[in-house]
């Protein structure tokens, strides 16, 4: 039983093996000819940039570009933004994909960096900590975490980026949790980029993910890589615009194809039923493995504000040791450990426990999965006691 999605989603849906096989047969590359092979290719990531945009209701399609994961679209709006001597606030809530460029931007680029703190028990940033140093400081871009990796907590990020704007900063948010598993409106929410993976609750292949820019910020974030676009040859200079300015080399055509099955069917199942669902079964988690007295659980009780996480610990036992047995044992695959967010652990206590125990259901998984895998933490927690 896959209980892993929030790392990436498994098994993916059948229409996505099917359109990346049609894929790897069918098509040649994008955007490098006039032929028909090669036209087919570029037929497939016109139609994935519209989808997507529909899906995540961003401002343009011609404004979203495809990285290789969430990771790339992050780096890509830090590294090409921010400038020495520019102030950055994010949150001890960020992933490494977020903390470690900014690590670099603040010894290398001399970029000042805030990290705003959370309240461990409702998972939320310090609202008046992040006013504050809005207040403080002339901050260039915020970067917001849609929903946490490691409790599944959503923020409230339409005051946040309102906020964040209202102090004329730029806002960049990463919806790696949230996309495809829950209702991710770009224009409502007001960000100025988006990024997000196509792997995890898009369920599409890996080596695949999505940076939206609301039109007129694109000028403001130079690329990461330079490079053929197969569009205006002749000039040595990178595109000015979108989305090619940030798309050189071959770009992977059989992933975006399986991207693109993945996103109709997110589209054709509507991302607030996958929600509904996963709510359901993050409530199942929470009812049951709140009763097992060793267990102590870092996700707040409150089912309809999270993304479809329930994180835990079993006292006394290092948690990557439950993740073991769950897998040799139980035939449950979750996540155990620091999940690349290691300021996260250290706000909610859980360094020396190894981190935490991860349970991410997907779509497509049951309450009687989940009630399995309470039987089996119930068990595990009693041997050990
Ligand atoms: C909150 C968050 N941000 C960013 C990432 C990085 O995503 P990717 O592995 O697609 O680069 C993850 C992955 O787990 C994540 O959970």
């Amino acid at each position: 039983m896959y209980l892993d999605n929030a790392a990436t989603s498994f098994p993916r849906p059948e229409c996505v093996h099917v359109a990346v096989a049609q894929a790897m047969r069918s098509m040649s590359s994008a955007g490098r000819a006039a032929h028909s092979v090669a036209s087919a290719a570029s037929a497939v990531l016109q139609q994935c940039r519209t989808a997507a945009a529909r899906l995540l209701h961003a401002p343009a399609a011609s404004h979203i570009v495809f990285t290789g994961n969430c990771t790339e679209g992050l780096n890509t709006v830090l590294l090409g933004l921010l400038q020495p001597g520019d102030h950055v606030l994010a949150s001890t809530l960020d992933h490494n994909s977020v903390l470690r460029p900014l690590e670099f931007l603040t010894a290398q680029r001399g970029v000042h960096r805030h990290l705003v703190s959370f309240d461990p028990v409702t998972g939320l940033l310090d609202q008046d900590e992040f006013q504050r140093t809005l207040q403080r400081f002339p901050v260039r871009l915020t970067v917001l975490n849609h929903a946490s990796n490691v409790t599944g907590r959503l923020q409230e990020v339409a005051w946040l980026t309102a906020t964040a704007q209202q102090h004329g900063s730029l806002v960049l948010l990463d919806a790696a949790q949230t996309a495809g598993h829950v209702e991710c409106h770009m224009e409502q929410l007001g960000v100025d980029f988006l990024a997000t993976s196509g792997h995890k609750g898009l369920a599409g292949p890996q080596g695949t993910g999505l940076l939206c820019f609301r039109p007129e910020s694109q000028s403001l974030v130079q690329p990461l890589k330079f490079g053929g676009t197969g569009t205006f040859s002749e000039s040595l200079q990178q595109p000015l615009t979108c989305p090619e300015k940030f798309e050189s080399g071959t770009q992977n055509v059989p992933g975006i194809a399986g991207l693109l099955a993945a996103v109709q069917l997110t589209l054709s199942e509507s991302p607030a039923s996958r929600h509904a669902h996963l709510i359901e079964l993050t409530r199942c988690l929470l009812n049951g493995l709140r009763d097992i007295p060793a267990v102590r659980l870092l996700t707040p009780n409150i089912p309809e504000q999270l993304c479809g996480i329930v994180s835990f610990v079993i006292d006394g036992m290092d948690s990557s040791d439950v993740a073991m047995v769950l897998d040799q044992t139980f035939d449950i695959q979750c996540r155990a450990g620091l999940h690349c967010a290691p300021l996260a652990h250290e706000t909610l206590g859980t360094l020396a426990s190894g981190g935490a125990v991860r349970f991410s259901p997907g779509p497509w998984s049951t309450l009687d999965d989940m009630q399995t895998a309470i039987e089996a933490i119930d068990a595990i927690a009693r041997e050990f006691h």
